[in-house]
């Protein structure tokens, strides 16, 4: 069942360890070129830092790690790019999904899935039930997502559910058909390889989360590189539109629901 889940409306424990991570993991091929590499050996190092991220946020009770693989523009790359890309997702499919599995992790993938080959769609829905009853953490891959896909795919969910309320839609209708309504919104929102933009990742998830921006290559991205993100979140104050004074009485005991 989807549940809306704001993350503007509960202000979160000051200091915690973040429940939900969402993560752009570029610099692949700036990786691969610094070593005179072909770019495809970058995107294979990096699934290197996929599997350190996960025992990462498992070791550290991150409930929710969100991570952006593959955006819908990401098919202009050129052909072999994005053939190798596929087959790489297919052999990590078939080389983690076990050990995924064996660690508590539930696996969803998010995005329009209708453009994967049909092998592939098979792989990911096999993913997908094989780790459905998983509850240490959720790993969500983000593959042919783009934030405004989402956005307009639970519009046009939400117009075909409830066609009467035409008009009168608010967050609530719209929040349960996105496609990571299952998981309550990013509170840390992390972006490697010096870039700083949202490249059509999670538009309307990321309205609130804390942005952490760092020159780290995705391959060179470690649990430390990890650790100093986790670090500046924590010094951040997140006052959903409130005042620090609001948030100093509440921890008193007073809501400002
Ligand atoms: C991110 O690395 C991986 C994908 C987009 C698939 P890039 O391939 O974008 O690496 P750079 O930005 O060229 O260094
Ligand atoms: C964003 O990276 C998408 C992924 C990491 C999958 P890109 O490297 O494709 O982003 P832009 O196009 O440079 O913004
Ligand atoms: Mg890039």
């Amino acid at each position: 069942m989807s549940i809306f889940k704001s993350s503007t409306r509960e202000i979160p424990r000051a200091a915690a360890v973040p429940r939900h991570i969402a993560i752009i993991m570029d610099g692949n091929g700036r990786w691969a070129k610094k070593r005179f590499l072909p770019r495809f050996a970058g995107h294979t190092k990096g699934v290197e830092s996929v599997r350190d991220m996960v025992r990462a946020c498992l070791e550290k009770g991150v409930e929710y790690l969100t991570l952006f693989a593959f955006s819908s523009e990401n098919w202009r790359r050129p052909q072999d790019e994005v053939s190798l890309l596929m087959q790489l997702f297919v052999k990590a499919l078939q080389q983690e999904v076990e050990r995924l599995h064996s660690n508590g992790v539930r696996l969803r993938i998010v995005g329009d899935l209708s453009r994967f080959d049909p092998a592939l769609q098979q792989l990911i829905r096999q993913g997908e039930e094989r780790t459905a009853g998983n509850e240490r953490l959720t790993l969500t891959i983000a593959a042919n997502y783009g934030g405004r896909w989402d956005i307009l795919q639970a519009a046009n969910r939400l117009a075909q559910a409830c066609p009467d309320k035409l008009g009168q839609w608010q967050e609530e209708d719209l929040a349960p058909f996105l496609a990571m309504a299952y998981a309550p919104e990013p509170d840390l929102f992390i972006r490697t390889g010096g870039e700083q933009r949202i490249s059509n990742f999670l538009l309307w998830q990321l309205a609130y989360s804390e942005f952490y921006f760092t020159d780290t290559l995705w391959p060179e991205f470690d649990t430390a590189a990890l650790e100093a993100a986790i670090a500046s979140y924590q010094q951040r104050e997140r006052r959903f539109g409130r005042t620090s004074e609001q948030l100093a009485s509440d921890t008193k005991g007073n809501s400002h629901a």
